[in-house]
C-alpha cells in the first residue's frame, strides 16, 4: 500500500520555499507544485517576467523557474484552495525569535507556524501529509498534529473529515549555494511516525536523491537535528574568530591555524574561515532557540555552552568597528568610509542579521560618512536595516570634504566612485569582485593616510602592499608589530 502524492502546496514562498519547490518540481515533472503566500508583492515577484526581479538570488534559480513556471510550478496568493488540492502540505514559514513575553530574545515565535497548521485544518480534504519545512524547537509537530486533529473533532464542516500525518523534514541548503545544495544534497532528513507517509516523501526526492542519503529517524530527533546541525557550524565559526583574534594578538595568521588544524580528518577544512562574524537569518535564531530549549528542560550548562557561540559573535563584530575607529586616530567623525559588501555573505542577497549591519551602525553611531557598495543587495533594504535613510546629496559629484555630513550613508554602485577620497575600505562580504580589485588605482583616489580593513581576508594583499594603503587583515597577527597597527 502506498498513499499517492500528485498535487503538493507550499506555504511559505520565501528564501527556504521559492527554492526547494522550483527544484522538486523540475525534478518530478508528474507533480503539480503550488507555493502560495500572503505576501502579495513577494508572490508578484516570483511571478514577473523579468527573471532577474525574482524575490531571491540564486545562482541557477533563474533558469529553473524559466523550466517550470506555469508548467508543473506556480506561485500565488490562494492558500486555502492550494491546500484544499494538496495531498501533502509542506509549512516552510518564518519562525522568528520571541520580540515579547515568555521567552523572549530566545524562543522561536511560532504564531505563523501555527497560523499555517489553522488554515490546514480548515481547508484540507481526505488524508493529507502535513510537513514541518521550517526549523522549529522540538516537539512542535505534537503542536500541529493537536491543532489539526482538534478541529476535526468539533469542526461541523459538511466536507468529509480530513485526516492527517505530520512529518519533519528540515532543510540544510545555504544561501548562495541553494540550487546545488538541494540537487546534491549531503542528506535529507525525514522524522516522523508513519510508514507509508515517510515513504510517500522519501519517493518524491528518491527522484534525484540517492536512497543512502535520504535518513529516517524519529520526529524529535529530525526536529533537534536541525537546529543542533546550526549550531554545530555557528560553533566552528565563533571558535576560528575567537582564535583569529588571539592570532592578531601574538603575530600568528589565522588562515595558517585553520589549515594546520583542519588538516585533521577529525576536524576537517571547512567553516574554519575567520571573518566579520556569522550573519545570516538563522544561526543566531537557531542557537538561542536551543538555549531556550535546555533551560526549559533545567540544563542550565548546556544553556550556557551555547549562549556563549552568539555573545562571542556579538563581541567579535563590535571589535571590528573599534579597532577601524582607533585605527583612524580615535575618530571617524565626518569621514568618509567605503565598506564593500551588505549581504551576510556572498552570492545572496540576502541582509538579514549580516555583520554589516552592526559593524556599519556602530561607525554611523561614531559619526562617519559610509559609502556602501553591495552588487545585489538594494539601497532600500539597506535603510531597512540601517535604520536611517540615505544621504544621496553626498554623491555629489563635487563634495572632497564630509565633516557636515557625519552620520549618513549612500549607496553606490562604482566601487571606484565609493573609494574616491575615503579615508579607509572594510571588505565585509567575501564577493568575487573584490579579491579582483586594481588597488594601484584605488589606491590613487584615497585621502591619506588610507586603511583597507579585510574582514574576509580576500583581498590580494601583494597588490595592496605595492602601494602605501595600510592593511589590516581579519586573524592575521603578522602586522601586529607594525608601530602604525593598534589592535
Ligand atoms: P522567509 O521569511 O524568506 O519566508 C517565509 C515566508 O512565509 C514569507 O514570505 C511570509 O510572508 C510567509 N508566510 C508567513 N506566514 C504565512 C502564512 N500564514 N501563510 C502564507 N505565507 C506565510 O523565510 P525563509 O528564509 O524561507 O525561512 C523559512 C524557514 O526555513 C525558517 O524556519 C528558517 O529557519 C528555515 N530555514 C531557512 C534557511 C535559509 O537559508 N533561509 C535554510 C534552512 C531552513
Ligand atoms: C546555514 C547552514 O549552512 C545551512 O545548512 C542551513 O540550512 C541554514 O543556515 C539555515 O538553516 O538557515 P546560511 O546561513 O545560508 O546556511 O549560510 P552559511 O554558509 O552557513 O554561512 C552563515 C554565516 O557564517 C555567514 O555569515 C558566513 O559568512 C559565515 N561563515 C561561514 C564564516 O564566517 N566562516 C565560515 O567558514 C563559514
Amino acid at each position: 500500500m502506498e498513499i499517492l502524492i500528485e498535487n503538493i502546496c507550499c506555504i511559505g514562498a520565501g528564501y527556504v520555499g521559492g527554492p526547494t519547490m522550483a527544484v522538486i518540481a523540475d525534478k518530478c515533472p508528474h507533480l503539480k507544485v503550488n507555493v502560495v503566500d500572503i505576501n502579495q508583492e513577494r508572490i508578484k515577484a516570483w511571478n514577473s517576467q523579468d527573471l532577474t526581479k525574482l524575490p531571491v538570488f540564486e545562482p541557477g534559480l533563474d533558469e529553473i523557474i524559466k523550466r517550470t513556471r506555469f508548467k508543473n510550478l506556480n506561485f500565488s496568493c490562494d492558500v486555502d484552495e492550494c491546500i484544499r488540492e494538496a495531498q501533502m502540505v509542506f509549512i516552510s514559514v518564518n519562525t522568528p525569535t520571541k520580540k515579547r513575553g515568555v521567552g523572549a530574545g530566545e524562543a522561536s515565535d511560532l504564531k505563523y507556524v501555527e497560523a499555517c497548521a489553522r488554515q490546514v485544518a480548515k481547508n484540507a480534504r481526505g488524508h493529507t501529509i502535513v510537513i514541518e519545512k521550517s526549523t522549529l524547537p522540538v516537539k512542535t509537530a505534537e503542536v500541529i498534529k493537536k491543532i489539526l486533529e482538534d478541529y476535526q473533532a468539533i469542526s461541523s464542516n459538511k466536507n468529509p473529515k480530513a485526516t492527517f500525518d505530520v512529518l519533519s523534514n528540515p532543510e540544510f541548503l545555504a544561501e548562495g549555494s541553494a540550487i546545488n545544495d538541494l540537487e546534491n544534497p549531503d542528506r535529507v532528513l525525514i522524522g516522523g511516525q508513519n510508514k507509508l507517509a515517510i515513504n510517500a516523501l522519501s519517493q518524491i526526492y528518491s527522484n534525484w536523491v540517492p536512497k543512502n542519503k535520504i535518513l529516517h529517524t524519529n520526529i524529535w530527533s529530525s526536529e533537534l537535528a536541525k537546529l543542533t546541525s546550526n549550531a554545530f557550524l555557528a560553533q566552528r565559526v565563533s571558535s576560528i574568530n575567537a582564535i583569529g583574534a588571539l592570532c592578531e594578538a601574538t603575530g600568528a595568521d589565522v588562515k595558517e591555524v585553520a589549515r594546520a588544524i583542519g588538516s585533521d580528518n577529525r576536524i576537517g577544512s571547512r567553516f574554519l574561515d575567520a571573518g566579520p562574524g556569522f550573519g545570516g537569518s538563522c544561526f543566531k535564531k537557531d542557537i538561542l532557540n536551543l538555549v531556550y530549549l535546555s533551560k526549559h528542560f533545567g540544563l542550565i550548562e548546556v544553556a550556557n555552552f551555547w549562549e556563549v557561540v552568539v555573545s562571542l559573535n556579538n563581541w567579535h563584530q563590535h571589535r571590528i568597528s573599534q579597532l577601524v575607529v582607533k585605527n583612524l586616530f580615535g575618530t571617524v567623525t565626518g569621514k568618509k568610509i567605503c565598506i564593500l559588501g551588505f549581504a551576510f555573505k556572498a552570492n545572496t542577497n540576502d541582509t538579514r542579521e549580516s555583520a554589516a549591519i552592526n559593524i556599519c551602525k556602530d561607525l554611523l553611531e561614531e559619526g562617519a560618512v559610509l559609502f556602501i557598495h553591495d552588487p545585489k543587495v538594494i539601497a532600500e533594504q539597506i535603510s531597512k536595516d540601517l535604520l536611517v535613510n540615505e544621504n544621496k546629496n553626498l554623491k555629489n559629484p563635487e563634495f572632497k570634504n564630509f565633516f557636515n555630513y557625519e552620520a549618513s550613508w549612500c549607496f553606490e554602485e562604482n566601487i571606484a566612485k565609493a573609494a574616491s577620497n575615503a579615508d579607509a575600505i572594510i571588505v565585509l562580504t567575501e564577493w568575487d569582485e573584490y579579491s579582483k580589485i586594481r588597488w594601484d588605482l584605488i589606491s590613487k583616489e584615497m585621502r591619506r593616510p588610507a586603511w583597507v580593513f579585510d574582514a574576509r581576508s580576500i583581498v590580494n594583499e601583494k597588490e595592496v602592499i605595492k602601494t602605501d594603503l595600510n592593511l589590516w587583515k581579519v586573524g592575521n597577527g603578522s602586522k601586529s608589530n607594525d608601530w602604525r597597527f593598534k589592535s
